[in-house]
């Protein structure tokens, strides 16, 4: 099947029972044995859930991977890819990180004997000299949050597979649309469904999946050992929501390009960040890996502080939210929402300045968003 069929068609058929198109919310807890050991094939759901399955099955096909696992949320994704590794292992990622994933590195997985190192994901030099003797994993974001810098996950994989580490990949901001981290020889993708898989601002989740059964079968494992499963009904609006997925990502990125160029020629914007810009220092890596430029575009604002508070507190359309990926625009301050739990000296030496803004490029007429936009800058 085509992307746009799996994405509608990957969820295993109509209900057996009913005749049911959509796959119900079997919201349960427990499933009644038929004898003595023997199971319709569930038995608990904090184990197995057919709605999750459902779910599992439909993101599996669409990164075109082996298995799928779904989460309560994307970090509980993350947490749970982490109990892959053991005391003492070294992982490598990059330095521009979404904010919540470099505090579960640092401020949790430290205090459990994980050491990381941070790079330039875009530098082979560099991430072949951080591994060591324990480096067991190497953990990009295919486009990172709030740079919106593109991995050459080909490159990242083979320095992998030479040295046989595991590399994961977070593939949140472009979603499988975009681009599939498997096909490049990553072997764990993982998502926060909250974002575009979902699209819709009105759920909470995460997903893994590896590119064979083994991994799959570990991932699993942890899932049930440390309960860090997704409900059916959030498994049940991510996968109503997937089923949009192609459409909404190419309407995505034909507003987040006509923003993007237009904040290029504001006189009251510093830098743009928007792989789809000739601008961009990964603009020809974008066009190869990608399929488009995605929804995200950050940029930084002339005036300082108070130019940020005046365009944040100005802007009619976009929401001053936290999160990404949903059908809303919204717009946030990276250096005190998303990335605040970084270190403020870290953030520096990564380029998360003070003046950076971050948009989530919604569905709404592009006139208003650009309006909007041009409203807020003129009077900050
Ligand atoms: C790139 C990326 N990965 C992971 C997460 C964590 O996902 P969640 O908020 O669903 O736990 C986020 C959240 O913003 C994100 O942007």
């Amino acid at each position: 099947m085509r992307f746009e069929t799996a994405a509608i068609h990957s969820e295993g058929g109509p209900c057996p029972a009913t005749g049911a198109i959509v796959t119900p919310i079997y919201q349960t807890s427990t499933f009644v044995f038929e004898d003595i050991g023997k199971t319709k094939g569930y038995d608990y759901s904090r184990t197995a859930n057919p709605t999750r399955k459902a779910l599992e099955d439909t993101i599996a096909a669409l990164e075109g991977g082996k298995a799928g696992s779904a989460f309560a949320t994307g970090m509980a994704a993350e947490t749970t890819v982490m109990h892959l590794l053991q005391q003492g292992d070294h992982v490598i990622s990059q330095e521009d990180l979404y904010g919540g994933t470099y505090r579960l590195f640092e401020n949790v997985m430290r205090n459990f004997g994980l050491e990381f190192t941070f790079v330039r994901m875009d530098d082979r030099d560099e991430i072949e000299a951080a591994i060591r003797p324990n480096t067991r994993m190497i953990w990009i974001e295919t486009i990172s949050n709030p740079l919106l810098n593109v991995v050459d996950i080909g490159m990242v994989a083979d320095i992998a597979k030479k040295r046989g580490l595991i590399t994961v990949a977070d593939n949140t901001l472009p979603s499988p649309y975009l681009v599939r981290p498997l096909e490049y020889g990553i072997d764990l993708v993982v998502h926060s469904t909250t974002k575009y898989l979902n699209g819709h601002c009105d759920v909470v989740g995460g997903a893994v999946v590896t590119a064979n059964d083994e991994l799959g079968e570990r991932v699993r494992f942890l899932s049930n050992a440390m309960g860090t499963c997704a409900s059916p009904f959030d498994c049940w609006l991510v996968l109503r929501g997937i089923k949009t997925l192609p459409v909404r990502m190419m309407q995505h990125d034909k507003n987040a390009s006509v923003i993007a160029a237009f904040l290029e020629r504001h006189p009251k914007v510093k830098n743009v960040y928007y792989p789809g810009l000739k601008s961009h220092p990964h603009y020809k890596l974008a066009k190869k890996q990608m399929k488009g430029s995605g929804g995200m575009v950050s940029f930084e604002i002339i005036g300082g502080a108070k130019a940020v508070k005046s365009f944040l507190r100005r802007v009619k359309v976009f929401s001053l939210a936290e999160s990404l990926g949903g059908v809303d625009s919204l717009v946030e301050h990276p250096a005190t929402m998303s990335h605040a739990s970084m270190r403020e000296s870290f953030r520096k030496k990564v380029g998360i300045t003070e003046d950076l803004i971050r948009l989530s490029i919604g569905l709404e007429n592009i006139d208003d968003l650009k309006e909007d936009l041009g409203q807020a800058l003129k009077r900050a």
